[in-house]
């Protein structure tokens, strides 16, 4: 591919004289932008640029200016620049990258640029990001606040955006597209020995590479994160055509044992009965590349998403009795082991030094394994999070985040067509699961039935859930309100069973949320149910009993979000197994919630859809002598818009009705009302915002 062969790696952070660095820099961000303008070179009617091959994706207008745009959006951000150079332009290419999922149509109408336009506006840009780095200060390291990690950041995203179009492109009718010597596709296909399970050795495996890495690096690289491997056995080459046509054949895509749900229901949504690539026509096979399309090349690597090579996994597994998964991120990293970059990409189809496509598996042997590296990427078991220790980038904080919610997967290993940071071993990238790459797999029999995964612990972002994970758990804003809300309640609570002499054998936590409370009061009771009517919340309380660490997003200021996390509570309060969270309709109870000596009813009131029927049914569950204890602000409408089921705060025959009233009316017959009080919670909307809500605490004794 003459220029474009061997790709240039991605600079250190630190070598070199400043200004030798500000050269490396200038050749790195222009041989980078040309490659990108060489790929969309292919591209031979203008009409091609507005086609969506890829129904669920823009089409490649967007990405022909979209990297350019990235450059003027981070320059603002970062201030390093004052003016925009087509505010149009740069609103329409900024952000709807990527599908965020397959049943996510979007039809808005977009008023795309012409080409020329974006081509004149590319030159612009172009001449910019030069004029800036032949005058910008350099120091080294490149730190990652300096305009020359934002440099650094334009090229590698540009990097990430040549690949993801190359597989666009290569969805596009070929008419549109110019066969091009240097995007040469290879030409061979050749017999493959059947492939073999190779044995690997136990051994523990540390992820992760420290902030002061010699390359740049994504957010979700830094950090560390620890594995220990047990033995395991990896297939020598990536799966073939060849061996995956075994699959098809044997019905793999009608047949829905081998498949997850979510697999059914992609293929139901997709229709597939062959991986993306494959075309058959008059029954011979055919393969579609990013310029031509050949008879199925037997020896090449299939090319799938990770529901189709997990389904493989599940068909290969019943066929040979083995437990065999896709590799973890850290099995890979065995595999990979530590040869040197460049040692690497010689002897693989990577960094487009070899072909503008896939070639035969048994072609670029690794020590062992062939194609531990490059070919295609490989789809992993590893769903992505952050590493211990992440942290997102100011000036890009959406580039990781939004994929630590469970249903991105890593690929590994990177693609012919992948340059820069993609190739360096501690890169991490993650698509959905449905998701088309020039990716496919290969496979490990684990000793174990299940695979050795990393425990996913991503950021919550539902703002209901971080409010309450906010309510309960943030420093509270104490000037406001003297002692903290969870605090004065578990005083008063505390007060109230002394006074009264309650037992402490069981306490019911209605309305738990996220679990404060019940922690609070573990070393009080013997046995705590807590319960909520959502699973969401008590997801992060059970997270918290175990002791791990519970993260969630809060809104900081405008669009922007901060990432923050709950301290681990401390062992006192996780020492009591009786404390159990379950979730549960406080209205609709178990027979088994019964006899507590206080039943603890936090915002079930205004929660509950039916408030009326929970309170005939508590009274049932408490003991003689026990106690109820209401914690409400009234505040029924925010729940509840039908007021049939309200105890109050409505007109009743014509007359007012307080919240505390209807409660009273409802109570009094059954309970003493022993004491009310007002607590004040302070929480915050965002950095510089707050919520003060102003709650009635009453405690009720069973007659
Ligand atoms: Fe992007």
């Amino acid at each position: 591919m003459n220029n474009l062969k061997s790709q240039l790696l991605t600079p250190s952070l630190n070598s070199l004289t400043l200004e030798d660095k500000r050269q490396e820099l200038k050749t790195y961000f222009n041989h980078t932008w040309e490659t990108y303008e060489s790929l969309f070179g292919l591209i031979n009617h203008d009409d091609a640029y507005y086609l969506k091959p890829e129904p669920l994706r823009h089409p490649l207008i967007f990405y022909f200016g979209h990297t350019a745009t990235f450059y003027i959006n981070k320059l603002m951000l970062g201030k390093f620049i004052d003016k925009r150079i087509n505010t149009k332009l740069e609103a329409i290419c900024a952000v709807g990258v990527d599908e965020m999922s397959w049943d996510d149509l979007d039809a808005t109408h977009y008023n795309w640029p012409s080409v020329n336009d974006v081509r004149d506006y590319r030159r612009q840009v172009s001449q910019l990001v030069n004029n800036l780095i032949d005058s910008m200060d350099i120091a080294l390291p490149i730190a990652k606040n300096s305009l020359a990690w934002i440099i650094l950041m334009g090229c590698e995203h540009e990097r990430i955006h040549l690949e993801t179009s190359s597989v666009i492109m290569r969805m596009l009718p070929l008419s549109f597209l110019t066969l091009n010597e240097q995007w040469k596709t290879c030409d061979s296909d050749v017999s493959v020995e059947a492939n073999s399970l190779l044995p690997l050795t136990s051994q523990t495996v540390i992820l992760g590479k420290p902030s002061t890495d010699d390359t740049f690096g994504w957010d979700n690289e830094y950090g560390h994160q620890t594995h220990h491997l047990n033995a395991f056995k990896a297939s020598k080459y990536l799966v073939s055509n060849s061996e995956f046509m075994t699959f098809v054949k044997a019905g793999g895509y009608e047949n829905k044992q081998y498949w997850t749900e979510e697999g059914e229901n992609w293929l139901a949504y997709s229709k597939a009965s062959m991986p993306r690539f494959w075309i058959v026509k008059k029954d011979i096979y055919y393969q579609r590349n990013l310029l031509n399309e050949i008879p199925l090349p037997l020896s090449w690597p299939a090319e799938v998403n990770y529901l189709e090579a997990k389904a493989f996994c599940h068909w290969k597994s019943e066929l040979t009795g083995l437990h065999i998964h896709l590799p973890s991120e850290a099995q890979w990293h065995v595999l990979r082991g530590d040869t040197k970059q460049q040692a690497h990409i010689e002897s693989a189809n990577i960094n487009l030094s070899k072909y503008a496509s896939s070639c035969p598996v048994n072609r670029y042997a690794q020590g062992d394994f062939y194609d531990v590296s490059g070919n295609v990427w490989q789809w992993s078991e590893s769903v992505i999070d952050g590493f211990d220790g992440f942290k997102v980038h100011p000036l890009y904080d959406d580039f990781s985040t939004p994929t630590f919610d469970g249903k991105h997967n890593i690929i590994l290993g990177g693609s012919w067509i992948s340059t820069g940071n993609e190739i360096i071993k501690s890169s991490r990238y993650a698509f959905r699961r449905h998701f088309t790459q020039h990716a496919g797999f290969r496979y490990v029999e684990n000793i174990s039935a299940e695979p050795p995964i990393e425990t996913l612990n991503p950021y919550e972002m539902d703002d209901n859930v971080t409010q309450y994970l906010e309510n309960h758990y943030a420093k509270p804003l104490v000037e406001f309100t003297g002692k903290p809300f969870y605090e004065a309640l578990v005083d008063l609570i505390k007060e109230s069973l002394e006074k009264l002499e309650i037992k402490t054998d069981k306490l019911l936590d209605l309305g738990c949320k996220v679990g404060r409370a019940s922690f609070e009061l573990s070393n009080v009771f013997s046995q705590i149910d807590a319960v909520d009517f959502s699973a969401a919340p008590i997801k992060h309380a059970v997270n918290l009993q175990q002791g791990k660490e519970v993260r969630y997003t809060q809104k900081s200021e405008g669009e922007l979000i901060s990432f923050t996390k709950v301290t681990p509570l401390p062992e006192s309060l996780l020492s009591n197994d009786n404390l159990i969270f379950s979730q549960g309709d406080p209205s609709n109870l178990k027979p088994k919630y019964s006899n507590y000596n206080v039943v603890l009813a936090q915002n079930v009131l205004e929660e509950s859809y039916d408030a009326q029927l929970f309170l005939t049914d508590i009274y049932h569950r408490i003991n003689q002598d026990g106690l109820l204890i209401i914690v409400t602000d009234y505040h029924f409408e925010a729940k509840q818009p039908n007021s049939s089921t309200w105890i109050g705060g409505k007109k009743i025959k014509g007359e007012n009705v307080t919240g505390f009233e209807g409660l009273s009316e409802r109570l009094l017959k059954q309970y003493n009302l022993i004491s009310q009080n007002d607590l004040i919670q302070v929480f915050s909307v965002d950095f510089r915002h707050y919520n003060l809500n102003k709650y009635h605490v009453t405690v009720w004794q069973k007659k």
